[in-house]
């Protein structure tokens, strides 16, 4: 019987030329930090629609948020924040810049050290400054979700947290500012929202019909969308689609009230925390390979996921399961982010680096079933060779 909360209070501007709404969503006299990268929304344009759009606004900046954002970094956004009394951030980027945001927004008025956020994984916060978000990359979700993921370099740790206090206020979309981005970024965005979608899909049967339907809904755009956005960077329609796949992939409605595995996402942010990987580059290796290895434990979803996204039909169980996952596996080539360790230079050696760190974190018991053991990680990582 299907029981829960659903709340998500994140407005969506979506659209061609909503940058120019900034200035009715950012509070009048607001004294807003905008919060950036490395630089990309200066190329493209987005950084003077922003700075146009907040003309009577007072505004700071602050730079420099890398991919994958770290603690180190982020805290000296939270000194800027203090020193100059900022009261709104807007966030201007991907996922990495939206997450980092987050973390400034509660990091600023927690008393103990903002790491505790990530080492209690959000349990400290209490509130958080208002912030919006305009997204410049569809992948992640974090535009319309309350999770963040940062890493602290000095330890190689990567946690995530979660809290219902950092959901952005509003976050602005527009398809068009996605045309400026790098092959292998459209590739990875792709990737990671499809890994959303099947870490909340592929577990077992809940009767969940909706999100169902609603997780292959996404998928199918995905795989018809995305090599798309590859082969036609500017056609419009095209990254709409993949934009608004990414943001549903991740804001909490496929996952009301169905069971969720997020083994492949925890294992992945070890390996980017170990051996820099793109986030998404280490879903498409370990994602296959967890597929296989809890095949009977997730076999009806897996059929069902053969039939409907991959149709296949027929035939026996074992063969239709495997030519699902090659399927997904090929389809992630297609969009040019490789599939195994060893496209990454990754060898034995590491995995043995994986697993202790795995256990380090205590990411002993990961899945669904809480059944993920370290020996389940390692024959999982051994498969992904
Ligand atoms: O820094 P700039 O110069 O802006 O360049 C970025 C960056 O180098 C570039 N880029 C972004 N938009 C662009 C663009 N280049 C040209 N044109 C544009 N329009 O792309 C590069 C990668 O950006 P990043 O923000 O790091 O990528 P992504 O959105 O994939 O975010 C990855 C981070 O999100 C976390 C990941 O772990 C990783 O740290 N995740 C966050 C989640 C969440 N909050 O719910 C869930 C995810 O599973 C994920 O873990
Ligand atoms: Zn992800």
């Amino acid at each position: 019987m299907l029981n829960f909360d659903f709340y998500n209070p994140t407005q969506i501007l979506f659209g061609k030329g909503q940058i120019a709404a900034l200035a009715r969503q950012v509070p009048p006299g607001a004294r807003v930090l905008l919060v950036y990268g490395g630089g990309s929304i200066k190329q493209n344009g987005v950084y003077d629609e922003v700075m146009q759009a907040l003309a009577g606004h007072h505004v700071s900046e602050f730079a420099g948020v890398e991919p994958n954002p770290s603690y180190e970094t982020l805290m000296g956004a939270i000194d800027q924040v203090k020193a100059e009394k900022i009261d709104f951030l807007l966030a201007v980027g991907g996922g990495s810049v939206i997450d980092g945001t987050k973390f400034i927004a509660a990091g600023a008025l927690l008393a103990e050290d903002p790491w505790t956020i990530l080492e209690k994984h959000g349990a400290n916060v209490t509130a958080a400054m208002p912030f919006g978000a305009i997204l410049t990359l569809p992948a992640t979700g974090s535009e319309m979700n309350a999770a963040s993921v940062v890493t602290r370099k000095s330890t190689q740790e990567k946690f995530a947290f979660m809290n219902r206090n950092v959901f952005p206020k509003f976050a602005i979309l527009d398809p068009s500012k996605t045309f400026s981005l790098p092959v292998r970024q459209v590739g990875n965005g792709v990737v990671d929202a499809f890994a959303h979608v099947m870490e909340q899909y592929m577990t077992y049967p809940v009767g969940a019909k909706v999100q169902d339907r609603f997780a292959e809904g996404l998928l199918l755009t995905l795989i018809e969308e995305g090599p798309q956005a590859l082969a036609h960077p500017d056609d419009y329609d095209v990254r709409a689609n993949v934009m608004w796949c990414a943001t549903l992939a991740l804001n909490g409605l496929i996952g009301a009230g169905v069971p969720q595995d997020w083994s492949t996402h925890m294992i992945g942010h070890e390996l980017t925390a170990l051996y820099h990987l793109d986030h998404a580059q280490t879903l498409a290796v370990i994602l296959p390979s967890m597929l296989r290895t809890r095949k009977d434990a997730k076999r009806a979803k897996l059929l069902q996921f053969a039939e409907r996204v991959w149709d296949l039909k027929g035939g026996d169980e074992d063969t239709r399961i495997e030519a699902a996952i090659v399927k997904m596996e090929a389809f992630f080539n297609q969009m040019g982010v490789k599939t195994r360790l060893s496209d990454y230079q990754l060898g034995a050696k590491e995995i043995d680096a994986v697993l202790g760190v795995l256990e380090k974190h205590r990411m002993v018991k990961l899945g669904e079933h809480r059944d993920v053991t370290l020996a389940v990680s390692r024959k999982v990582l051994e498969m992904s060779l």
